[in-house]
């Protein structure tokens, strides 16, 4: 790699791809954006024209038969993501990897072994909010024991009501409102108490839209985690909130409570008026992760370039998938998983 940028592929020029590839091209010092993959013709026509981007594919396989990479950023539904990053591997390329690694326990356990098996290369699971500013100087603050031995995380996830329809198209492919949405809550109550959750209890429902019930899912729901080492997490997820992208995390420990984002607002900026006190909220996850996004692909290419191993592994990925998948057995089940 010596004198030279990390070749990227990007799949996936959706919602967040797009993001991602904007990123990659613009903002990334080490990293060159070489290719782009999409089933969408229009994606592609999207990164010839924004980002002037030549190199352009309808299909993975085609993508990465054509050689010239480094390395992949997939950001395509959830579903393919373990096959996508296996494939990535056996042809011996580094792989950024969005979450959920894998919508099965079984194809991550099929991801960590092929990431085992290339040590030599990087591989990256985008749990965003590790590389948020403020959540990771939460972590810094827990882990010098600012708040004494925490054992209580308190975590939700929650989107505008107005993006519900996209949703109910996104079920099929994303795993579910566990696996897409509380994937990052299970993730942080993971890192920020240090072990692994022994079992659970989630309920939920369609408050508001029924076609999420009709696919086995829900538009809210809260769940209980209880740790082997007996510590607790309450995650929860709302796909019905108006006034805005409300993700917020609570870590209680012996000798105090670190709060992280509690009121999602957009600025430090309130307005009085004649209907009270408000502050405006961010909309959407980008809005509120941008920072995150961006750090987490400077650190991938740093890793690359670095020849490191990033603080967020494989065995992470199988983990909060392992977990995901326990809440969406409770809830179709109505009673505790054990894991
Ligand atoms: P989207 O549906 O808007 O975009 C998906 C993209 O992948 C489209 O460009 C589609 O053409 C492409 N695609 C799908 N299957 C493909 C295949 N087999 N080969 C090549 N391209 C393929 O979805 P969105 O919202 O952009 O999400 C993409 C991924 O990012 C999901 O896995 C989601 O869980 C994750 N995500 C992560 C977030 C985070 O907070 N870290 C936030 C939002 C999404």
């Amino acid at each position: 790699m010596a004198g030279r940028k990390v070749r990227i592929g990007v799949a996936g020029l959706g919602r967040l791809g797009r993001r991602h590839a904007r990123n990659l091209a613009n903002s990334v010092g080490g990293a060159e954006l070489a290719a782009a993959c999409s089933v969408m013709p229009e994606d592609l026509e999207w990164a010839r024209s924004e980002l002037g981007i030549e190199s352009l594919f309808g299909d993975y396989r085609a993508m990465l038969e054509a050689g010239g990479l480094d390395a992949v950023y997939l950001v395509t539904s959830s579903a393919f993501h373990a096959s996508q990053t296996i494939e990535a591997i056996r042809r011996g390329l580094h792989v950024f990897c969005e979450k959920p690694m894998g919508v099965t326990v079984g194809e991550c356990r099929e991801v960590e072994s092929a990431v085992a098996e290339r040590p030599d290369l990087v591989f990256f699971v985008g749990f965003v909010r590790r590389f948020d500013p403020s959540y990771a100087y939460a972590k810094k603050l827990v882990d010098d024991g600012a708040i004494g031995r925490p054992f209580l995380v308190r975590s939700q996830t929650v989107d505008l009501d107005e993006y519900a329809p996209f949703q109910v198209k996104f079920v099929p492919t994303s795993g579910g409102i566990f696996l897409d949405m509380n994937i990052h809550d299970i993730d942080l109550a993971r890192w920020f108490l240090g072990g692994e959750v022994e079992s659970v209890f989630a309920i939920g429902g369609s408050y508001s839209h029924p076609e999420f019930d009709a696919m086995g899912d829900a538009d809210n729901t809260v769940a209980l985690a209880r740790f082997a080492g007996g510590q607790m997490a309450v995650l929860s997820a709302s796909r019905t909130a108006f006034h805005g992208h409300d993700t917020h995390t609570e870590i209680t420990g012996s000798k105090g409570i670190v709060k992280i984002g509690i009121t999602p607002a957009r600025s430090r900026v309130e307005i009085l008026d004649a209907g009270g006190a408000r502050v405006e909220c961010v909309k959407d996850f980008y809005e509120r992760f941008s920072e995150g996004f961006l750090a987490e692909a400077r650190e991938f290419v740093d890793c690359i370039v670095e020849g490191r191993k990033p603080s967020v592994s494989a065995r992470d990925g199988t983990k909060a998938t392992e977990v995901g998948f326990a809440l969406k057995e409770s809830f179709r089940s109505k009673g505790i998983v054990y894991l």
